[in-house]
């Protein structure tokens, strides 16, 4: 409703800054007060055909506009009158309300993305920006996973060629920080990453993830869970329960699936968690010394520890949404909740 109001006094105050003279002033009254035709005239009527309920805050808006529109007018046609007779034109009306700007604002995903990499500064990591079209060798082969690897059939790729593709994880933050660095190294990489899965309610060919990785002398399992723990307290702005479960990924050794104690239910059990009280999060674990050996870190001296997840998931938890594709499809009603 509030709309129809709007467009209205917008196209007004438009209309009357083309008024010149007596005969474009009645143009303009015509074409919003005339009685067959004019444009309040016409909204007036409309006030029959809403429900009840509407009507009383629509007839008042109405009246509010027409007193508006009736006034503005009153002014205009003595200065265009006086315009025409002093043959000067007519003289620049400073009290003119402006056009309000509709005033856009960041997406939900890319709010969530920056508040994590916020997080990782706080901590000490340095933010990593890594390219999404990759080579096999970054994305797979460093990471402990050699061609024909069955861990690959998980993460359908789209290929360029035989060599490069469109990253299917952020995990290549691991090869691309560690290469010729000498530890400690602290880096994470969020961004968009790319799959062959079906674009449903779950599922989209295109998401996002943030990989981060760790590693110096001495660092334990112990340092992940920390890290870990305090980051999904940040990332969720509550106490968050968390529990490590044993977890199989080629490029950490031991690997651990991560699940948050229910964010909806609290752990009592509900259709999110499906009843169990937890909901699978990320995945974590300690880097597996091949990918460290592979990167130029020396095994004997550094251990390290990395862990993924998807912003969307996150996303998801975080504002309780209930379909991904309210994040791709840019609708507005969706997005200005944010
Ligand atoms: N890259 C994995 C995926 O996309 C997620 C992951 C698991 C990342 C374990 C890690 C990790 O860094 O340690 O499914």
């Amino acid at each position: 409703m509030s709309d129809t109001f709007e467009e209205l006094r917008q196209g007004f105050e438009r209309d009357c800054a083309a008024i010149t003279d007596a005969e474009s002033w009645k143009a303009v009254r015509d074409k919003y007060l005339a009685r067959e035709g004019g444009a309040i005239t016409a909204a007036m009527k409309r006030l029959r055909t809403l429900p009840k309920e509407e009507r009383p805050l629509f007839g008042q808006k109405m009246n509010e506009l027409r007193t508006l529109v009736e006034g503005r007018l009153e002014g205009l046609l003595q200065t265009a009158k006086a315009a025409e007779a002093s043959g000067r034109g007519m003289p620049l009306d400073v009290t003119r309300p402006g056009f309000p700007l509709a005033s856009g604002s960041a997406h939900p995903i890319k709010r969530l993305q920056a508040e994590i990499e916020q997080i990782f500064v706080g901590m000490g990591f340095q933010i990593r920006n890594l390219p999404e079209i990759e080579t096999d060798y970054y994305n797979f082969e460093a990471l402990n996973m050699p061609r024909n690897h069955p861990a690959r059939d998980a993460q359908d790729t789209f290929y360029f060629d035989d060599t490069v593709l469109l990253r299917t994880h952020c995990s290549s933050v691991q090869p691309h920080s560690l290469e010729g660095a000498t530890p400690p190294v602290r880096a994470i990489s969020t961004g968009k990453v790319y799959r062959r899965d079906p674009f449903d309610a779950t599922h989209s060919p295109m998401f996002y993830q943030v990989d981060v990785v760790a590693v110096e002398k001495g660092l334990t399992m112990g340092d992940l869970k920390g890290t870990l723990g305090v980051f999904l307290q940040r990332v969720f702005g509550r106490e968050v329960k968390m529990r490590l479960r044993p977890g199989f990924f080629p490029f950490v050794e031991p690997g651990a699936e991560v699940d948050i104690g229910c964010i909806f239910c609290g752990g009592k059990g509900c259709p999110t968690c499906k009843g169990s009280g937890w909901i699978e999060i990320l995945g974590a674990g300690m880097i597996h010394p091949k990918v460290l050996r592979m990167s130029g870190v020396d095994d004997g001296v550094y251990s390290g520890f990395a862990w993924g997840m998807g912003i969307d998931r996150v996303a998801i938890l975080k504002y309780g949404v209930d379909d991904i594709r309210l994040f791709f499809e840019n609708d507005l009603r969706f997005l200005q909740q944010f």
